[in-house]
């Protein structure tokens, strides 16, 4: 299969490139022109404005599916700092959506959180006041209007929410759920795991699943 994976840079985009590379994907690895990137050989690397729709037609043209792990960059220790740029995700899917309708490509799965959307009830009383009254509140925003405006484009959606995010190793354990208990959690690897073969069925289960490793009730 042949896939772009956007914010190859970071944690959960790293993972995906290691791992649809071992898979033996075809697969192209697009950043920013600032990002800090290294990809195993093979590995096309596709560099420019993520918020740019004549940019992502180059970068969607002819591919089987783009999956998405680009969230806003939180200078500092987030929660408590302001995002580098608060809009970026509102403005990227919009891009992403106009390029991939031109191009016809129509599979994207793109990374939510766990507490986005009608997620909420689902987390802990804590982290709702944390995305509530911290920097989260700007990150959860800005992943509702990205899922919103996916769900609304009419192509091929998915868009997993993680619980925490560790960087611990890949188990293959991930799980779907709709209850969550105590410390829920999952490694960037589970994620892109999981998110890899939701492309090996002809069609997504779910739309917006909430995805764990612990703490599914
Ligand atoms: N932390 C958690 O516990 C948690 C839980 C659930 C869901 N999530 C969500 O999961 C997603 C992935 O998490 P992660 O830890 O893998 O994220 P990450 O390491 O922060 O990676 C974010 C990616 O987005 C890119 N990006 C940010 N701003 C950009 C801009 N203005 N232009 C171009 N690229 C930009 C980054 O590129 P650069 O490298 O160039 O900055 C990087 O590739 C995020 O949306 C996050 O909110 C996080």
């Amino acid at each position: 299969m042949k896939i772009a994976v956007l914010g190859a840079s970071g944690g959960c985009g790293r993972q995906l490139v290691e791992q649809a590379a071992r898979r033996g994907h075809t697969v192209t690895a697009v950043a920013r022109t600032t990002s800090k990137l290294e990809v195993p050989p093979g590995v096309k690397v596709d560099r420019g404005d993520l918020t740019s729709a004549e940019f992502l037609r180059g970068v969607v043209k002819g591919q089987d599916a783009v999956v998405s792990a680009l969230g806003l960059r939180m200078p500092g220790l987030a929660p408590w700092h302001r995002p580098e740029d608060g809009t970026f995700l509102s403005r990227s899917t919009a891009a992403l959506l106009e390029a991939m309708k031109a191009e016809g490509t129509r599979r994207v799965l793109a990374i939510s959180a766990g507490g986005v959307g009608d997620s909420a009830a689902l987390v802990p009383g804590f982290f709702r006041w944390m995305i509530k009254l911290t920097a989260l509140k700007t990150a959860y925003a800005q992943l509702a209007d990205m899922e919103r405006q996916l769900f609304e484009s009419g192509l091929d959606v998915c868009v997993p929410r993680p619980t925490g995010l560790t960087d611990g190793p890949l188990t293959n354990k991930a799980v779907t759920t709709r209850a969550l208990v105590g410390r829920a959690t999952i490694s960037r690897a589970d994620v892109a795991a999981w998110m890899l073969d939701q492309l090996d069925r002809p069609s997504f289960a779910e739309r917006a699943p909430i995805i764990t490793v612990t703490g599914a009730a």
